[in-house]
């Protein structure tokens, strides 16, 4: 099965050619034989991310969007905000299991407020920001994420 994926990294300091955990993802969404259509940085600014995750799902039809950063607890930490705002739906068993499996990684893994919600047929996944987090709650989910999407668009079991 195809997915179509979005990457956006939301990060005050980072621009492109600096996203070392894009460019990861970017690697991992190939290695599985699925299709990047984007991949871009925006800063720490909630309608900024907001207004890309919208782009995402509704202009360039993403099945699935990576979000990657922004999800600590400093004041500058507002993507799971930014993805709520535009997403109706939660999925929290997602994201219970990236934190389930990232504790058995690092305890430092409570820290994160990702959350997983739907916009429409597609699934929004908040990523910690940093390259071996991002892997490691790829490695997380990765193998879920076809029939999550199938069920997302309608599919039976
Ligand atoms: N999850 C995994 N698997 N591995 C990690 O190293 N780092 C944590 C956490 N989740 C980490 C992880 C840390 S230190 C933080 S602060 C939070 O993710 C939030 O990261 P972010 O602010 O880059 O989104």
């Amino acid at each position: 099965m195809d997915i179509r994926f979005a990457i956006i990294t939301c990060s005050d300091t980072r621009g492109i050619a600096q996203d070392e955990a894009g460019a990861a993802l970017a690697g991992l969404i190939g290695e599985a034989g699925w299709e990047l259509l984007d991949h871009v940085v925006v800063t720490d600014d909630a309608p900024a991310i907001s207004a890309a995750i919208v782009r995402a799902v509704d202009e360039l039809g993403a099945d699935v969007v990576l979000t990657c950063g922004g999800t600590g607890l400093s004041p500058r930490d507002v993507t799971p905000e930014a993805t709520a705002a535009v997403c109706p739906r939660d999925v929290p068993g997602i994201a219970e299991a990236m934190r389930a499996y990232s504790m058995t990684k690092t305890r430092r893994a409570m820290l994160s407020r990702a959350r997983v919600m739907q916009r429409g047929r597609a699934l929004v996944i908040n990523l910690p920001g940093s390259t071996k987090a991002a892997r490691e709650n790829w490695d997380a989910v990765a193998d879920q994420l076809e029939h999550a999407v199938k069920m997302a668009q309608g599919g039976g079991h």
